[in-house]
């Protein structure tokens, strides 16, 4: 029998697959298909101060091995979800849940996570300052590396629950941003967002996405993933949570080889709902394939 366990810091998983903020609602929104509960744990739509309607439709454009999308972050904000999702969520999954956030401003993401610390479902949280469908927020904040460490330190400041820094792969040197939020008192980093991308419409001559570009995800982003959170690890020593273009069991294995302690699975689950149900099944019989007996022991095998 595969151990398939992992400890991301304070949380304990019984696996390490993570469906990703905004592939998987409030988790029960999946309730009908599934018992999510087979889940490590799942990171919940990016929740801002305030509610939002997102960016103007279109906001997906279909590409070769991957999707864009230029959401925008839409939300019903903090409140709403602490009054609201959550109680809903509690009936249905009964583990611990990774809150994603997002913001405007540095006093927005303490707002928001100072809310969200207060609830006891709530395992960890995960700082997006890697949104690239936003102006003056999201990904700004996670391209520069003074400013990603801001955002950590007024986030660490506000919670005593672990707090992992979503970071953008739109950079030159990953390592240099998570190595400043490491510095800055981060307990994870969690990687990688979106890679922004454009689709034209080559009959209309205009873009496909009205906001023009969006973020670029699917299989076709593994291998710079994979490439990231090996630098990232191999650079840092808090742990790093992987994330883009996972398919499948095989994936969760080899991301975890490259320094990832657990794995997000983000646009499989836009296009089949069952994608972490059959990568947590497929996983004993895929380690035992390769020797595995506890999948914490390959964590950053690779050298
Ligand atoms: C969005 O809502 O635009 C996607 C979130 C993200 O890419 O961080």
């Amino acid at each position: 029998m595969v151990d398939l366990s992992v400890d991301l810091c304070s949380l304990h998983m019984d696996n390490p697959v993570v469906p990703a903020s905004g592939t998987f609602g409030f988790g029960y929104e999946f309730k009908d298909f599934y018992d999510i509960n087979i889940l490590g744990s799942f990171s919940f739509k990016g929740t801002t101060k305030e509610p939002r309607f997102g960016n103007p439709t279109p906001r997906i454009a279909e590409c070769t091995a991957g999707m864009i999308n230029s959401v925008g972050l839409q939300n019903p904000g903090v409140e709403h979800v602490v009054n609201h999702e959550l109680p809903e969520m509690k009936k249905y999954f009964h583990k611990k849940v990774i809150a994603n956030v997002s913001g405007f401003s540095v006093e927005d993401y303490a707002y928001t996570c100072a809310l969200l610390d207060k609830e006891e479902q709530v395992g960890l949280l995960e700082v997006n300052v890697s949104c690239p469908n936003v102006h003056g927020g999201g990904m700004s904040f996670g391209t520069d590396a003074k400013s990603a460490a801001q955002v950590t330190r007024a986030v660490k400041a506000v919670t005593k629950k672990p707090v992992f820094i979503k970071l953008s792969p739109n950079v030159t040197d990953i390592a240099e941003i998570a190595l400043a939020c490491e510095e800055a008192g981060a307990d994870g980093v969690c990687l990688i967002n979106t890679l922004l991308g454009m689709r034209i419409d080559i009959k209309s001559r205009k873009p496909v996405v009205a906001n023009k570009m969006g973020g670029f995800s699917g299989a076709a982003v593994f291998p710079v993933a994979v490439r990231m959170v090996y630098q990232v690890a191999k650079a840092c020593s808090i742990p790093v949570m992987g994330c883009g273009g996972v398919q499948s069991a095989r994936d969760v294995i080899e991301m975890m080889m490259a320094g990832a302690t657990a794995v997000q699975v983000g646009a499989a689950n836009l296009v089949d709902p069952f994608a972490c149900k059959k990568i947590i099944e497929a996983l004993p019989a895929e380690c035992e394939k390769l020797g595995i007996t506890a999948i914490k022991d390959i964590i950053g095998v690779v050298d």
